[in-house]
């Protein structure tokens, strides 16, 4: 903390450098403190981590097959309805699938298939062995665990870890931040570009999905920084009329911050590839919870797309798009993606207090994007709540890592 604290004053020495209000400056010492906090993992997280890799080692019961092997034939079972989801946060991940499961009104045909990387695999398959879901199902995987995951199939990837644009980008090259100074959301969004988050295999692994199961047909995908409130199973049933991606366009909403994005907010259009590539005006649309029809995705080119641009982006030195796995995307399912109705899925939990407290109880999906999510000390008091009720503090494993407990006093 005290290294951090250092490090951060420097920062922002050279961020106000230039600055003359007091208000930003203060507006900006607050994007700095966010940045810090939200990028930091707490320690009750990194604790029940620690714990359930203990387990994991010590009990054979955190060990045991996941399913049981007389399940194992459900998870390549169509008639099921299979959700994805990648995470290195255990925490998070109880908390998607059991709100999914208690959503559910067909539990029992809810098959989970949990993707974490390898140095959180024990702890997550601990997690998920010591706590059933039953009826429903889990499985857990590591990266590690596909085979089709190799250098081969993912060539850029590595690349793109090693490139030295991004290792700057992370590590920090301050002169480009201090530019966008005027603006702190900008800034904000700069600095979570940094985050080892946007650049990890697990963030990019959903482009894979027709690959890592090779025998399903329709999956729904979602992300750790979510909450399910309502059955899920009639995303099944919508038509997406051939189109491989079901998912809630950004563009026809009212708030500048959330829903009314288009391509321009994405892309660097003073770039000639993106400008004569690409139209600003082109409505953009939300990872989170998505509804991917595999079938008609392996009869598309999307990966080959997906995987292009990534490299044109390495190229071009990182200039193309300001940051995330979803530009790259918003590229790759161009004339593939099935707008469904927004109260599928809520976004914006984690960028506005503000959010009106009625849509959230009525959304089907609630999304926590943007920085204050709500394991955090940073989360907002009166969203957090819709995210805390689905932790159980009566498990030894959260009680003995004092996770989030200043609730308590509450
Ligand atoms: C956008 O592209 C232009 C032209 O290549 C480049 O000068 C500029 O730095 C880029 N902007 C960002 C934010 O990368
Ligand atoms: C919460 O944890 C306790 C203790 O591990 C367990 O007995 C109980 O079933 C759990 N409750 C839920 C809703 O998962």
């Amino acid at each position: 903390t005290f290294y951090l604290a250092i490090f951060g004053a420097r920062v922002s020495a050279v961020l106000m450098k230039n600055m003359d209000k007091e208000v930003k400056r203060s507006r900006l010492a607050e994007q700095l403190y966010k940045h810090y906090a939200s990028t930091a993992i707490p320690k009750g997280i990194h604790c029940l981590s620690l714990r359930l890799t203990d387990e994991y080692s010590s009990n054979a019961h955190a060990r045991k097959q996941l399913p049981p092997p007389e399940l194992l034939p459900l998870l390549s079972d169509n008639s099921f309805q299979h959700y994805i989801l990648a995470s290195d946060n255990i925490l998070a991940a109880s908390v998607v699938v059991s709100s999914t499961v208690r959503s559910s009104s067909v539990p029992e045909k809810v098959v989970f298939h949990v993707i974490t990387d390898k140095k959180t695999y024990p702890g997550m398959h601990s997690w998920f062995a010591l706590n059933s879901v039953s009826p429903a199902i889990v499985e857990v995987k590591g990266v590690h665990q596909f085979d089709w995951l190799t250098r081969e199939n993912v060539p850029v990837l590595e690349a793109i870890e090693n490139h030295r644009g991004v290792r700057n980008h992370y590590h920090g090259d301050h002169g480009t931040v201090s530019s966008a100074s005027d603006n702190p959301r900008v800034l904000a969004s700069k600095l979570q570009a940094r985050s080892p988050k946007y650049i990890s295999l697990l963030n990019h692994l959903r482009i894979y999905l027709p690959e890592l199961f090779p025998s399903l047909n329709k999956v729904v995908f979602l992300d750790d920084d979510i909450v399910v409130q309502r059955d899920l199973s009639p995303l099944w049933e919508i038509d997406l009329e051939g189109k491989v991606n079901g998912a809630v366009e950004t563009c026809r909403g009212e708030d500048n911050w959330v829903m009314s994005k288009r391509f321009r907010t994405y892309f660097n259009f003073s770039h000639p590839v993106i400008d004569r590539s690409l139209d600003p005006d082109e409505c953009a649309w939300a990872y989170g919870m998505n509804i991917f029809d595999l079938e008609a995705w392996r009869k598309t080119n999307i990966r080959d797309t997906y995987h292009f641009w990534l490299k044109e982006n390495l190229k071009a030195g990182l200039t193309l798009w300001k940051f995330g796995t979803l530009p790259p995307a918003l590229i790759a399912f161009r004339g593939h993606v099935h707008g469904i109705d927004p109260s599928w899925h809520m976004l914006g939990l984690g960028y506005q207090e503000s959010t009106d407290i009625e849509s959230v109880k009525k959304a089907a999906v609630i999304h926590y994007n943007g920085q204050c999510k709500p394991w955090l000390d940073i989360a907002f008091k009166n969203l957090q709540p819709f995210w805390t009720k689905h932790v159980n503090y009566s498990n030894d494993f959260i009680r003995n890592c004092h996770i989030l407990e200043p609730l308590y006093d509450r």
